[in-house]
């Protein structure tokens, strides 16, 4: 893994075709261990940048924390997730994917990484995700202890899920 300063966000988006996929893989703590060619053009990353380094390489700022709890609390025990999520490319543009986690498992039922693979969104879906997410990151930046920040946004999230009587997966799927 090299590494390098991290970028300061641009405010610029950039895409990807809808027939191309992103896709990654990781050990159990989330270091990459493979990204393809879309990966390292999509994000602007070498190789020997990405392999070995956290998946927060890629983590946006404006991205809530509840998010990436929900895909951890997902993943680590054992489910899939479908989750959108704003990434940060090497200059600091940004993009949206929408993103399918799942576990590998070994021949006794262990899981022994994740693999994520990612499409480009519907912008209809990201105009509706975006300002949930900007509440959520809002609370959590409000809290001066980063862990009251996290409860409160969970919470929040779970609050808005559960009036409108969903699941996140069954809203990720509704928009
Ligand atoms: C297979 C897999 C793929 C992931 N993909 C992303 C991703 O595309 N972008 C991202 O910010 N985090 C991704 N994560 C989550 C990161 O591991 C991390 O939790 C997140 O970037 C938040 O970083 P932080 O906890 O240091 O704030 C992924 C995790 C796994 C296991």
């Amino acid at each position: 893994m090299l590494t390098h300063t991290r970028a300061v966000p641009t405010g610029q988006e950039r895409f990807f075709d809808t027939e191309e996929i992103i896709v990654s893989k990781t050990d159990c703590t989330g270091k990459i261990l493979y990204a393809n060619d879309v990966f390292l053009r999509v994000s602007g990353y070498d190789e020997a940048e990405l392999l070995g380094a956290p998946h927060s390489i890629i983590r946006h700022p404006d991205m809530p924390r509840a998010v990436f709890k929900l895909l951890w609390d997902t993943v680590e025990s054992g489910h899939e997730i479908f989750a959108y999520v704003n990434n940060m490319a090497r200059s600091g543009d940004y993009y949206w994917v929408l993103a399918h986690v799942t576990p590998s498992f070994d021949r006794d039922g262990r899981i022994v990484g994740y693999h994520s693979n990612r499409r480009c969104p519907d912008r209809s879906a990201i105009a509706k995700v975006a300002p949930l997410y900007d509440q959520l990151r809002d609370i959590e930046r409000s809290f001066p202890d980063r862990k009251d920040g996290l409860v409160a946004s969970v919470a929040r999230l779970e609050g808005i899920l559960a009036s409108a009587g969903v699941s996140y997966h069954e809203w990720v799927w509704s928009l």
